[in-house]
């Protein structure tokens, strides 16, 4: 593979039908979450060869389009899968840029180690996403809260139906333009609690970020949303009821004081690259942090008497989204009527003015896409 200044060079096959000017203005116009995706993808292979050697290769930008698959494929059957979730951002003055790639380059090859996958090098991780935003940039929306939402993956394509490490792989970067994660404006959501369903145990895969944990809190996220909430919290049943994540997304605490918390990593927890920059962020404004075990019950008592004022979900694809309300058939936690908190929308504004430009990036979290 041939190495140039910025990394690794992509060859171009670029979508011979891209969508028109007008087909694109009217989804960037009201883009929503994961419906719409640009002309491109980016994609890189692996493969271990007779000698038990394996390599990356075949590193390119083709026509987005539907993936050409074995029927015994081993991601179809076992579900040897990871992926990252990151963004690509509108400056004022028409540059793009995307934030912390390299937390997320670090986190796919974590999760490559935990689903038995193969690491990819940053090159190649850095280098399809610039080459896709490249090619696609007129997709990256530059409304308020809006972004070009892009998701590395990588799938077992191996043909074989042995339970056994996938000796072909293949790395993918697809695009989508989003705007609130929830839909409309931001506003406070409510919360089901999953009594019944864990994300994750012991030992398992809740760290990495692999599509069977997400195919695991389905039923709860089923569940949540028939009794009118937003997204699923799970908890650590025989941790007492400790506060683990929602379905996609990491969760804090505001206290009286001003300072926040957050469940420690225990390895069932997503190390959200979200959760760590709001760390970041909440420490920059003089607020103190902690990683801990926060309990159901702390969570009903502070609610009550005070202690706690704000909670908010956080992730790349929800940003900072306040929780209104946390419920099931016997706990009602928070109060329809709740309102953005002060401290959730500062810490909200201070991370979208990073990302944005607006801001100064004291921390180099950006990183100049085009
Ligand atoms: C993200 O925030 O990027 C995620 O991956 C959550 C997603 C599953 C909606």
């Amino acid at each position: 593979m041939t190495q140039t200044a910025h990394g690794v060079e992509f060859n171009k096959h670029l979508s011979a039908t891209p969508k028109s000017v007008e087909e694109r203005e009217a989804i960037l116009a009201n883009p929503g979450f994961g419906d719409y995706f640009t002309d491109n993808t980016a994609i890189v292979d692996f493969k271990v060869d007779a000698d038990g050697n394996g390599g990356w290769h075949n590193a390119r930008v083709e026509a987005y389009g539907p993936i050409s698959l074995d029927p015994s494929a081993a991601v179809l059957h076992y579900g040897q899968e990871i992926f990252e979730g990151l963004k690509a951002y509108r400056h004022a003055d028409g540059s793009v840029w995307t934030f912390r790639p390299e937390a997320n380059a670090a986190r796919l090859n974590k999760s490559a180690r935990r689903l038995a996958l193969p690491e990819l090098p940053e090159d190649y991780f850095l280098g399809a996403i610039r080459e896709l935003v490249a090619a696609d940039q007129d997709w990256v929306p530059s409304g308020d809260g809006e972004a070009l939402y892009l998701r590395p993956f990588m799938i077992a394509t191996e043909a074989f139906l042995g339970v056994r490490a996938a000796r072909e792989v293949s790395f993918r970067v697809i695009a989508s333009p989003a705007g609130n994660y929830f839909g409309g404006e931001l506003k406070p959501v409510s919360i089901w609690i999953s009594r019944e369903y864990a994300r994750a145990g012991r030992g398992g895969t809740g760290a990495a970020k692999c599509g069977g944990n997400y195919a695991a809190s389905l039923i709860a996220q089923q569940e949540a949303e028939a009794n009118g909430c937003k997204q699923v919290l799970f908890l650590d049943h025989f941790n007492d009821d400790a506060v683990e994540e929602l379905g996609g997304m990491n969760v804090f605490f505001v206290f009286k004081d001003g300072s926040l918390a957050t469940p420690a990593l225990t390895g069932t927890i997503l190390e959200g690259v979200t959760r760590s920059s709001v760390m970041q962020v909440a420490r920059d404004m003089g607020r103190e942090v902690s990683e801990r075990k926060i309990t159901l019950a702390e969570w009903r008592d502070g609610v009550a008497s005070g202690e706690i004022t704000e909670v908010f979900a956080c992730g790349t694809a929800a940003v900072i989204t306040p929780i209104g309300v946390l419920k099931d058939e016997t706990e009602f936690i928070g109060s329809e009527d709740a309102k953005t908190g002060d401290v959730t929308m500062a810490i909200r504004e201070q991370l979208l003015g990073i990302q944005t430009g607006t801001v100064e990036d004291t921390h180099g979290w950006l990183t100049r896409l085009v």
